[in-house]
């Protein structure tokens, strides 16, 4: 290969790699999720993280709620536990310098501070709610008390997320 074909070449590369990703970025979505967290404690990852174990421990409750898995009290009670322990986690994650791209909390947030702990504090009892039903042991309780969780759940993002 000549020099100069050669250094042609070695100065094409790179446009053409950045090029290709730029093209898998706009055809895969998924690209916004490899968004580098730049908080040094990383905590919008932290608390997307805690969000999604939300989302997985609610599934099993909803099903027994809806009818489709059948209420066995010891097996909701220990799910029931894991949503408590849950409960409580997530909000040190929005500390003062915690809204930053791409976050899908509203300032409220942030500009809103008791009105945010309000809901947490809602959302918290609508889970002990949950947790004396089960103990309870009568499905037509768990089932509107885990009403009562959802409902806490949508009142906070209404108020303090982008949809
Ligand atoms: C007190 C307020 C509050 C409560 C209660 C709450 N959330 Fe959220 N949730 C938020 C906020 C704020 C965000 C946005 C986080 C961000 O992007 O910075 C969020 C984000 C999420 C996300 C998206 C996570 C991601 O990967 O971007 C899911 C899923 C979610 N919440 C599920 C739930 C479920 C399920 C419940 C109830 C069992 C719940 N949340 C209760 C405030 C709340």
């Amino acid at each position: 290969m000549e020099l100069k074909e050669y250094y042609l070449r070695a100065g094409r590369l790179p446009a053409v790699a950045g090029l290709v990703s730029l093209l898998l970025c706009l055809g895969l979505t998924a690209c916004f999720e490899s968004i580098k967290d730049t908080h040094p404690d990383q905590v919008l990852t932290k608390r997307r993280a805690l969000f999604k174990q939300y989302t997985r421990a609610m599934e099993p409750i909803g099903l027994v709620a809806s009818g489709r898995k059948e209420f066995k009290q010891d097996e909701f009670l220990a799910l029931v536990q894991d949503l408590e322990k849950l409960s409580t986690k997530p909000w040190v994650y929005f500390p003062a310098d915690g809204n930053y791209p791409p976050t899908h909390a509203k300032p409220a947030v942030w500009e809103q501070p008791a009105a945010f702990k309000q809901a947490q504090e809602k959302y918290q009892l609508s889970v002990h709610e949950l947790l004396v039903a089960a103990q309870g042991g009568k499905l037509e309780q768990v089932q509107s008390a885990v009403d009562g969780v959802t409902n806490s759940c949508k009142a906070c993002h209404k108020e303090f997320r982008y949809e």
